[in-house]
């Protein structure tokens, strides 16, 4: 009578270690069924994230600007990324009088520039000695 049961939980335990076995399988089969049907690869966009001149830009950037500007979030100046093309600023040209004379345009009382010296402080005027070039490679850098 005890061998009789012992066949049957042996058998009962055989059948079970099969079934799990067989479970086991048939989810591994099916995941990787799954990783095939994922792996269409895409096709990559190579290339440089910046162009040249962005990227001299954001040396001049970090040697020039980075200790009070960032480009998305607002530090001891305003951000600066999209200035112009975000309509902030009225022309190009408008960046380059800013950064290399904005004196000026407080004494021509320039409402914007009024506007944003009294936002932050009056204290600092920036009075870069960049070149055409060189200030093109930061509007470029910051536009990009
Ligand atoms: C010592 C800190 C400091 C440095 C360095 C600095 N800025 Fe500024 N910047 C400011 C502050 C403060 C303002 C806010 C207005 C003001 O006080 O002139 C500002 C405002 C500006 C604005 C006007 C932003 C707007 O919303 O219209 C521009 C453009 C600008 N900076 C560009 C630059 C560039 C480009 C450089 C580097 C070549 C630079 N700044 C370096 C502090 C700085």
């Amino acid at each position: 009578m005890k061998s009789v049961t012992n066949k049957i939980i042996l058998l009962t335990s055989i059948f079970l270690i099969l079934t799990i076995g067989i479970v086991a399988f048939v989810y591994s089969q099916a995941e990787r069924n799954e990783f095939v049907c994922a792996t269409e690869i895409p096709q990559p966009i190579c290339g440089n994230a910046f162009s040249e001149k962005a990227k001299e830009g954001r040396n001049l950037f970090n040697a020039n600007c980075a200790a009070c500007h960032k480009l998305y979030k607002k530090m001891v100046g305003p951000s600066l990324k999209g200035l112009v093309q975000n309509g902030r600023y009225p022309s190009k040209e408008y960046f380059y009088e800013y950064v290399r004379n904005e004196n000026k345009l407080i004494e021509q009382n320039d409402e914007y520039a009024k506007a944003i010296n009294d936002e932050y402080s009056r204290d600092y005027s920036h009075e870069f000695e960049l070149t055409d070039l060189e200030v093109e490679q930061i509007l470029e850098y910051i536009s990009e």
